[in-house]
């Protein structure tokens, strides 16, 4: 479907809006950006010592209030979910086994959970900060019987759910704050009510402090692993700033992979040492991508970090349940009921799934191959990879399955329903940029935030704590910020 054949949906604010009050509008929003860090360093231009502001929407995108509460609710059963998935064995290596033999990146990350699951866990407990992603559909049949007053008719369908490095904690937040200035700005302060508040940095750092509770050693720090270079640099120091305001004592290390192939080491009672500090808990921003682990020692470390009395987010066995593939596997019909206790509930998540086909040698990956390659722009074929730019689309699918036909490759790889989501017209701001005044067709992706602290029996805490919207030109396959298509935007809830 072209983007111009695709339904729209309406502003809080009629635009256009008139030239003058719009340019001065773009200024005062791009300088409360850079004076409050909606920001990011520059790809382009690289200066450690210089943010310019993240590229932002201008006026929130709407978002239908049932699908989004709906979202909120279900979060908590995802986080479960997601748990109970990453503590079953047998699932993950069946759901995986064909991946492994040809991904590398995959069997590596599997190789490291067998070995800490054949030794035993030294840290059971692990602390999971997921991000669920989604967009709304107007392709799906009223099934849930929600949003019907909402022209055009969507629901939201599941896009991804993120174990590692979720990040946008900060932006998203953010995004909220900003869009409530410019409403202000705008005389629209009567509609603030309908921008949902937004506390998911604070919920994502609680949910690390709880875990350094646990931990209950009050030396110890809390490490990130982090990128050779950030970019996203905000929304990780606020994150760290978060923590010292919510709890003075605890201190924040950062950390590549390759400093701590270096530096870090295990102590007498498997705790997890890093030069002399004692690390209670590791958030990984970084770990997701074979990049990221240049040489074996920065694979060494990892499986040294897994090995750890330390909490991790995530620890490997939650690293892979948010593999492609076991989303893939969870939407096989009666795979849910493994997971979750009630019919219903299972029939509440089968709703927020679509279009799932594995591409394995058998007949139905032979069907999927054929149904990829006759109506390519139907779907999106992925791989094992996270972060954005590693997936295909459109006339690509189809040379690409043609090409994969016959290898085993071809297993590691899912094909998924496209999503197709309304259209709404609004302005992206960028640094540097000279066409911000132009108004562009745009879509939108929310995410929404959940933290989970357990072990294999028990549940310890189990939040939805907040959202971010990231939103692309409709043209765009994919809207990653970091990666210079999305822009940060935040939800208008509409009845
Ligand atoms: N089924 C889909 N329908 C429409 N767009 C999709 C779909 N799956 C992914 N995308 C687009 O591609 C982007 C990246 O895909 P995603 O599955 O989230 O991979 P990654 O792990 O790289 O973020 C998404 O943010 C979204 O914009
Ligand atoms: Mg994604």
């Amino acid at each position: 479907m072209n983007a111009s054949d695709q339904p729209s949906m309406g502003l809080c604010v009629k635009l256009p809006l008139p030239q003058a009050e719009l340019q001065e509008l773009i200024d005062k929003a791009k300088d409360w950006s850079l004076m409050n860090g909606a920001c990011m360093r520059s790809k382009k231009n690289f200066n450690r010592d210089t943010l310019q502001f993240a590229p932002f929407i201008l006026i929130p995108s709407s978002f239908p209030r049932t699908e989004f509460n709906r979202a909120c609710e279900i979060q908590i059963i995802l986080n479960e979910l997601m748990h109970r998935v990453a503590h079953d064995y047998e699932f993950l290596k069946e759901t995986l086994k064909e991946t492994i033999k040809v991904d590398t990146f995959t069997r590596k990350l599997f190789d490291i959970y067998e070995t800490v699951h054949s030794e035993g866990f030294t840290q059971k407990v692990s602390l999971g900060m997921l991000r669920s992603d989604l967009m709304l559909d107007t392709s799906c049949p009223k099934e849930r019987g929600c949003s019907q007053n909402h022209k055009p008719y969507c629901c939201w369908k599941q896009v991804e759910i993120n174990t590692i490095a979720s990040g946008f904690g900060w932006l998203g937040p953010a995004a909220t704050k900003l869009h409530k200035y410019i409403l202000q700005e705008l005389d629209r302060t009567n509609e603030l009510k309908n921008l949902p508040d937004n506390n998911a940095l604070q919920g994502l750092c609680t949910g690390m402090i709880d875990a350094w509770n646990i931990y209950n050693d009050p030396k110890a720090v809390i490490l990130f692993i982090i990128e050779n270079v950030t970019y996203n640099i905000c929304d990780q120091r606020f994150h760290e700033f978060e923590i010292r305001r919510l709890n003075p004592s605890i201190k924040v290390i950062r950390r590549t992979l390759s400093e701590l192939a270096v530096e870090a080491r295990l102590g007498p009672k498997k705790e997890l040492i890093v030069g002399e500090q004692t690390v209670a808990v590791v958030y990984f921003r970084c770990g997701y991508e074979p990049s990221q682990y240049p040489t074996e020692k920065e694979w060494d470390v990892r499986l040294l970090i897994e090995r750890s009395l330390t909490i991790k987010s995530p620890s490997i066995q939650y690293h892979l349940a948010g593999a492609k593939k076991v989303q893939q596997a969870l939407a096989k019909p009666g795979v849910l009921a493994r997971f979750l206790k009630d019919e219903e509930t299972v029939q509440q998540i089968r709703g927020i799934f679509t279009g799932l086909y594995a591409l394995d040698f058998d007949e139905h990956g032979e069907n999927a191959i054929d149904m990829g390659i006759a109506n390519p722009e139907r779907f999106v074929l992925k791989p094992q990879r996270e972060g954005g730019g590693n997936n295909v689309y459109g006339n690509n699918i189809k040379t690409a399955l043609e090409s994969m036909k016959d290898q085993q490759e071809r297993s590691a790889w899912i094909l998924m329903d496209r999503i197709q989501p309304p259209l709404q017209r609004n302005y992206q701001i960028r640094a540097g940029s000279d066409t911000d005044t132009e108004m562009k067709e745009v879509v939108s992706e929310l995410g929404i935030f959940g933290v989970l602290i357990g072990d294999e029996k028990n549940i310890i805490i189990n939040r939805q704590v907040g959202h971010m919207l990231r939103t692309k030109l409709a043209s765009a396959d994919e809207g990653g910020v970091a990666s210079g298509l999305g822009a940060c935007d935040s939800p208008y809830l509409t009845d």
